[in-house]
């Protein structure tokens, strides 16, 4: 099979650049960068690549690899740290960089480097760096450059030896992924041949072969991970598996009934579902807590006593089966990345649980993969585009301490914002929604065709076929509580209120997100009714900050 693999120098890219390369139809996998060369040429993969990270090359704790990797005849591409690693190891010269680049930046590349292949001259670049290359190792031609980075890229093409200082990996880097493409298919000469379907089927043979006859605990929350995990654990061991769904009293408005409805007794699929309403015992643990660290490991250990305690009651389970997918076990520090927010369901696991271990299928997928796994495993649209839902639940999207009277607000709030959205779907698609003609600054168009000389993708000319979804919709919105009360006025009285905030994203990653540019009409109309609506709000905040710097999430 083939495979590129990707070596881990820290960074909090990693796992993304593993799954450009699957987006490729090529294997890949993540090692770390203790790997030993006996390792690699065991796998005998077709490409290497480096990853990024946040230290400095030159320095000599450093995380390094030996040198005999580039004398191993396998066609490697550095990125960012990576890039500077191998110029570092090569005998070319890494140093602080005059000015450090942070950012969508121009870069202008050598159409005549074949990784460079159909990508404009110009084109704009994530950068992220303190470190440059001042000088590039002999051998090496430079490849592209920006206003202060003179080494943006460079090669030996003789020996199959890319680097680049940006990250082709992320969104941001317009042409990133053709530039994967080219590493892939230009470089590295791979095929393309595997594909999702290997995954289920491999995965399922896996989860068979490793759970035997053993009893299985499923997490289920009714959201995309771990519904596509308890179907995936349900084609592999079929009755030995028992779904728990923990109503914790900070899931959105009706949604504990919906979730019962779809996977319990009455619903489509054969699960052992039992729902356990622990609304107070968690409303109890979160009195007074608003650090939102101590308020994740709260929830996230809560969450384990519960399942032990049904378990106890079902008689011996040997394996606790979570959705954990990729995104949240990057983001609760994996290896020498930082810790940004500990997961609930990672970083939030207490010490001692009573189980004999924990199976995360997902682990290694991103949302979008995790999608593709549920159609392939036949589990409805619906449910599988649904959007993402935290495991904390509305507890990380009330910003400071958790009270029942705040879970009611953002449950109402959320519903009414959620609704809206749908409604002005619903009127986009009858071109009511103002600006409704063909007018792509208010993004309320799909795609503009009306320009000439304008070529549409193949995925945009079908979006626009259907008129099924218009521009604007966010990949993931919701309403979250600010921990602040201002003052208004409603009526003729003065009010002391709370302040709702709308979130809105266009992700696919989930790594990185921008804010959507939601019609003015329907964050009018949400705004006026939440005011309205729902008792204690008494002003409705839009959040425009991106990710990064921001997180989705509000904690
Ligand atoms: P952040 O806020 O980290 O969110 O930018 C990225 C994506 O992950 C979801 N999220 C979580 N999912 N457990 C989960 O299962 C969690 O603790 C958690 N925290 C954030 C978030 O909704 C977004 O889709």
């Amino acid at each position: 099979m083939e495979r590129i693999i990707v070596i881990d120098f820290g960074g909090q890219y990693n796992q993304l650049i593993a799954r450009r390369v699957r987006e490729c139809n090529v294997y890949s996998e993540v090692y770390p960068n203790s790997i030993s060369m006996d390792e690699i040429r065991a796998m005998a993969p077709q490409g290497i690549i480096f990853t990024g990270g946040p230290n400095s090359a030159y320095k000599e704790d450093s995380p390094s690899i030996s040198a005999e990797i580039f004398e191993l005849g396998i066609p490697i591409l550095g990125i960012c740290y990576g890039a500077q690693l191998m110029a570092h190891l090569l005998g070319g010269k890494v140093a602080t960089a005059p000015t450090s680049e942070y950012g969508r930046t121009k870069v202008s590349v050598m159409p005549s480097s074949i990784l460079f292949k159909n990508v404009s001259i110009d084109t704009i670049a994530w950068m992220s760096h303190t470190d440059y290359i001042a000088e590039a190792p002999e051998g090496f031609s430079i490849t592209a450059s920006t206003r202060v980075c003179p080494v943006a890229g460079m090669a030996n093409a003789q020996k199959k030896l890319y680097a680049v200082q940006f990250h082709p990996e992320v969104n941001h880097t317009v042409e990133g992924q053709k530039i994967i493409e080219n590493f892939v298919y230009q470089v590295c000469g791979c095929r393309g041949e595997w594909k999702m379907s290997s995954f289920v089927q491999d995965t399922v043979v896996g989860l068979k072969k490793r759970i035997g006859d053993g009893k299985v605990l499923c997490a289920l929350s009714g959201g995309v991970d771990s519904s596509v995990a308890a179907v995936l654990l349900s084609k592999a061991i079929g009755k030995q598996l028992t779904c728990v769904f923990v109503d914790h009293g900070l899931l959105r408005k009706d949604e504990g009934d919906e979730v019962e409805a779809v996977f319990g007794p009455n619903g489509a699929y054969d699960l052992n579902f039992i729902r356990v309403n622990a609304a107070s015992r968690y409303y109890e643990k979160l009195a007074g807590v608003s650090e939102p660290e101590e308020k994740r490991k709260i929830i996230g250990e809560e969450f384990i006593r519960v399942f032990e305690e049904v378990s106890k009651k079902i008689g011996a389970v040997d394996y606790l089966v979570q959705g954990t997918i990729y995104p949240d076990v990057i983001e609760s520090g994996l290896g020498k990345s930082a810790t940004i927010k500990s997961h609930h369901n990672v970083g939030g696991l207490p010490d001692h649980i009573d189980f004999k271990e924990i199976v995360e299928p997902l682990r290694l997928l991103f949302k979008d993969e995790v999608r593709q796994v549920g159609r392939e495993l036949g589990i409805p649209e619906y449910l599988v585009s649904r959007q993402p839902f935290p495991g904390p639940g509305l507890g990380v999207r009330i910003i400071g301490e958790v009270t029942p009277e705040k879970v009611r607000i953002v449950q109402d709030a959320d519903a009414i914002y959620r609704e809206e959205i749908s409604k002005g779907i619903d009127r986009w698609r009858a071109g009511e929604l103002d600006g409704a003609a063909k007018n792509i600054k208010t993004g309320v168009v799909a795609f503009d065709e009306s320009s000439e000389g304008h070529k549409l993708t193949k995925a945009q000319k079908a979006v626009n076929r259907k008129g099924l979804y218009p521009v604007w919709l966010p990949d993931q919105y919701f309403a979250a509580l600010t921990n602040m009360q201002s003052v208004g006025v409603m009526g003729d009285g003065r009010t002391y209120d709370h302040a709702v905030v709308l979130r809105a994203v266009h992700t696919s990653d989930f790594m990185t997100a921008d804010a959507v540019h939601l019609p003015w009409e329907i964050l009018d109309i949400t705004t006026n009714r939440i005011v309205n609506e729902v008792k204690g709000v008494n002003r409705v905040l839009y959040d425009c900050t991106s990710k990064p710097p921001g997180t989705i999430e509000m904690e």
